[in-house]
């Protein structure tokens, strides 16, 4: 079993990667592998709306947004981490979300979830609630923790200082690991999924 985790800072070791790695940490405690898919700091494309996606992903091949959806078909569960930028998600990584899910989003279907925000000080849940959104439209199972997923700090090093962060992401990873072992443990068992119906767009509705 393996859970893949975004990286949405450019910066590849800061509080972002910090609190990732401590969530890592308890999934390898737990027997579940795990890998940090960093978006790093060169431009990532906006979705346009072309309704042009493939059987790769995105039409858009010059940057991360395929390489991604190849690794996330063979992954189990997701953490999505991004620091909070005034008040809400990084752009980078609502640009290469907005991408993934809308060119790939079955992939994700019935895998867990967890979204990560951390800042130095404020708009951390608002931007919780924005990465989790990807997860109710896509059929994830949403992992939580014993408080919202926040960890505190300006830096990688400062966010090492916050104790009750760092349990939480100790807690995301304990209750990821303890989800996929039933969700493995079901399909052993011969428990179907779910025969969820598809189809009904109503856009608006004609009286
Ligand atoms: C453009 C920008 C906007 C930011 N806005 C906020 C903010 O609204 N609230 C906050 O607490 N920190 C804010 N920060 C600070 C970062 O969230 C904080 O430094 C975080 O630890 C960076 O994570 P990283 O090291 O993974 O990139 C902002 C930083 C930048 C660069």
């Amino acid at each position: 079993m393996k859970v893949l985790m975004v990286n949405g800072s450019s910066h590849p070791n800061g509080t972002t990667c910090t609190a990732l790695l401590e969530i890592g940490k308890t999934l390898a405690q737990e027997g579940i592998e795990y890998e940090i898919f960093q978006l790093g700091a060169a431009p990532i494309r906006d979705c346009i709306g072309c309704g042009r996606c493939n059987e790769q992903g995105c039409i858009f091949a010059d940057d991360c947004v395929n390489s991604f959806l190849s690794l996330a078909k063979e992954a189990d569960g997701f953490v999505f981490g991004t620091p909070v930028y005034y008040a809400h998600p990084s752009g980078r990584i609502l640009s290469f979300l907005d991408r993934v899910f809308y060119s790939g989003d079955k992939i994700f279907a019935h895998k867990p979830g967890a979204a990560v925000a951390v800042a130095r000080r404020g708009g951390t849940t608002a931007s919780f609630d924005v990465l989790n959104k990807y997860f109710g439209i896509s059929q994830m199972p949403i992992v939580s923790s014993t408080y919202w997923n926040m960890v505190h700090g300006n830096n990688g090093e400062e966010a090492k200082l916050d104790a009750e962060g760092l349990q939480t992401m100790r807690n995301i990873g304990h209750n990821m690991a303890w989800m996929l072992k039933c969700f493995a443990a079901g399909q052993e068992k011969g428990i179907p999924m779910p025969a969820t119906e598809q189809g009904q767009r109503t856009n608006f509705i004609r009286l």
